[in-house]
């Protein structure tokens, strides 16, 4: 199948690009390199680097007729949602509509959308957060990605089948220590240079941790389709900041102390996720043990220090 992933250059989208061409699929990639890298793209896959904005995107659909369309590119930090929300709707919103017009004019068959859990939910009362929960978003980010999910459902009318895949915590190699997301990374790399890593408030804030690999197999099983719907991908467990932090120093060997500052705006207190509808649905369960993939993130860290 011909398949074009955008934001394959980035940290998960790489991994998708990775399964399918694992699993025989022909991939192109649009990505502006706004934070991915180069030479995460398989080069198997053909990248263009182009915005998700500009109206030479059409170009890549005339050239390369995708049947399915895998929506990764995003502008992808609540932090910087809150900051800049503008901006953050600009690309989630704008750019996903750009997009889903393109699909459906060059006949794409299906749309496979990378949402949130984490951001969507609010501050649930009952975890793990079921997918009938109210939509309460306390970001930008989150109310972005609302607002592409159902613009997405929307083009079904013109034809194109959708899986929207709501993400909790996703972890693993090539997340970006450097950014202000992803506590995982950002603590590796603190910790394997031997630099304390700071927990935003008491670090008893929860958060449901999701392996990358385990995520892209889903977008693969979420491709095969037909059916059109939407699923939690999560492990449904709560890991408190905290607990992260005590296993990343036990595989960096830190024996350092974390530094705590202040919450930030935006952020929920505690969110885990039900995965039993993609269970059910896709065929999907999780199957890395948080330890392993934690050892398997530091390791990738290590190689690239
Ligand atoms: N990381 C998580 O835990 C998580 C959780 C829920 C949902 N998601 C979603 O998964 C997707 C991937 O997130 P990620 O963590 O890999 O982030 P990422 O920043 O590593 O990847 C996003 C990619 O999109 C590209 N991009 C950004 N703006 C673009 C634009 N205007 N045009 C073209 N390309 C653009 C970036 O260069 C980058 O390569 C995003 O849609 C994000 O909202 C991520």
């Amino acid at each position: 199948m011909k398949v074009l992933v955008t934001g394959g250059a980035g940290f998960i989208g790489s991994h998708v690009v990775d399964a399918y061409l694992a699993a025989g699929h022909q991939v192109a990639v649009v990505d502006n390199l706004a934070r991915g890298h180069r030479d995460y793209v398989n080069s198997s896959a053909r990248l263009y680097e182009i915005d998700l904005r500009a109206q030479h995107l059409r170009d890549v659909f005339e050239r390369e007729q995708p049947e399915v369309v895998n929506h990764h590119a995003a502008q992808a930090s609540v932090v910087a949602s809150v900051a800049d929300p503008r901006t953050d709707a600009d690309v989630n919103v704008l750019g996903t509509l750009h997009l889903l017009t393109l699909c459906a004019q060059h006949r794409v068959r299906r749309v496979v959308f990378a949402s949130t859990g984490g951001a969507i939910y609010g501050e649930p009362q009952d975890l793990p957060a079921k997918e009938d929960h109210p939509a309460t978003p306390l970001s930008p980010y989150g109310i972005s990605k609302l607002a592409g999910e159902s613009y997405v459902r929307y083009f079904q009318g013109a034809g194109v089948t959708w899986a929207i895949l709501r993400y909790a915590n996703v972890y693993g190699p090539r997340q970006d220590p450097h950014g202000e997301a992803g506590v995982i990374a950002i603590f590796a790399a603190a910790m394997l240079e031997g630099r304390a890593p700071t927990i935003f408030g008491d670090g008893t804030q929860t958060r449901d941790f999701v392996f990358v690999e385990d995520v892209a197999r889903a977008n693969l099983l979420a491709t095969a389709g037909p059916t059109s719907g939407l699923a939690n991908i999560g492990t449904g467990v709560e890991t408190s900041v905290n607990d992260v932090a005590r296993h990343l120093a036990t595989l960096s060997g830190f024996r350092g102390k974390a530094l705590h500052a202040a919450p930030r705006p935006g952020e929920v207190y505690r969110i885990s996720i039900d995965p039993s509808r993609a269970a059910h649905w896709l065929g999907w369960t999780p199957t890395t043990p948080l330890v392993d993939g934690l050892r398997k993130t530091v390791e990738w860290c290590r190689s690239t220090r």
